[in-house]
């Protein structure tokens, strides 16, 4: 074969392989095939050094046609290839930017754990300080040292849980334990009259458990805050005037507080307290059941007999004691008409607060 038409069919072979080549990749593969350094076309033209004088320069014209043809073909075909790729990178990067954003919600306090807060700082406002006892009690500090001697009915009214020891040494029915979960936060005054001396105003805020089923005004766990003021001199007038400081600091100026004569086990005499209904103002409506008055807590003055089992002086000191719901007051303060809708986690009903 004549060397003109090697270096045709060379060129022909080649233009077919940059016809077919897929990728850069493929393309480039051609290149260093037939024009790199040991490539075919390379061959060739390092042949026409052997040709005669007269051979040479057409032979020599032709293969530089040859190169310069496929090396064009080459770089066409590059420039195809790469902007298939840039158009094939562009629709598998595209970024929809009318697609809305991932909201991120500020996380905050449970309106439970604000109201509790709010109650707290009244009250750490006028001097007390805090304290905590234990959620698993014994029946000593839920009950008999709060004046509801074995047996009393008072037991009763608050529906217990007891807790059943399971190492088996002590065989516990049900309801006969020692040791239960507190259904008030009111075992903390004993704690607290047995470690401090008067004069003592300590708040005491916490989770307290009643054998009740959920519904519109019971929660078998809610949260109780319990205060306790022991020192020479309180009266009953002590107690109204914080109490009204607290609802109004609580609820607002223009709420009025009213004392209703009750019983509790551990106070004598023993009050629960209302608050004027905040939608009529008292005049009543169908929140406040026509009543005008919506009860918040259970308060009195302390039983001489709950003074007698931590040892304090009846003689010297008196006191008085109260005990709030903070769901109740929650609800009370947003207009909330069952308490189950702050223990069930829904954030449309939490975020509005
Ligand atoms: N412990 C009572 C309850 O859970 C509330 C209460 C009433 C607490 C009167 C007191 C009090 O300290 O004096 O219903």
């Amino acid at each position: 074969m004549s060397i003109t038409d090697e270096l045709g069919a060379l060129r022909d072979e080649v233009l077919s392989a940059v016809a077919v080549a897929a990728t850069l990749n493929d393309l480039d593969a051609v290149r260093v095939a037939y024009l790199g350094k040991k490539g075919s076309l390379t061959g060739v033209l390092r042949g026409l050094g052997s040709l005669s004088a007269e051979e040479r320069p057409a032979a020599g014209k032709i293969a530089n046609e040859v190169r310069v043809c496929l090396e064009e073909a080459i770089s066409a075909k590059r420039e195809a290839l790469a902007s298939v790729d840039l158009a094939r990178r562009i629709e598998s990067e595209v970024v929809d930017v009318t697609l809305p954003g991932r909201r991120r919600m500020p996380g905050k306090q449970h309106v439970i754990n604000e109201v509790l807060d709010e109650i707290v700082d009244t009250f750490v406002g006028l001097g007390f300080s805090i304290a905590e006892g234990p959620e698993v009690e014994l029946d000593y500090y839920n009950f008999t040292a709060l004046n509801h001697p074995a047996d009393h009915p008072a037991r009763a009214l608050q529906d217990t849980f007891y807790v059943r020891d399971l190492s088996g040494d002590r065989a516990v029915v049900e309801g006969e334990s020692d040791v239960l979960l507190r259904t008030h936060t009111s075992p903390v005054q004993v704690h607290v009259m047995e470690n401090q001396k008067p004069p003592i105003y300590v708040l005491a805020p916490g989770k307290v458990y009643r054998r009740d089923v959920a519904d519109p005004s019971h929660l078998p766990q809610f949260t109780q805050v319990e205060g306790i003021v022991i020192d020479e001199g309180i009266t009953f007038g002590d107690l109204k005037g914080i109490l009204e400081h607290f609802v109004k600091q609580i609820f607002g100026e223009e709420r009025k507080v009213r004392l209703r004569p009750h019983f509790f086990p551990f106070t004598e005499p023993s009050a629960e307290v209302d608050v004027s209904c905040g939608i009529c103002g008292g005049k009543g409506c169908r929140s406040c059941g026509g009543e005008g008055w919506l009860e918040i807590l259970g308060c009195g003055m302390v039983d001489p007999n709950v003074f007698g089992y931590p040892g304090i002086d009846p003689e010297r000191y008196t006191g008085f004691a109260f005990g709030v719901g903070a769901e109740r007051v929650a609800a009370l303060k947003y207009g909330i008409p069952d308490l189950r809708l702050f223990i069930e986690g829904d954030m449309r009903f939490l975020r509005q607060f």
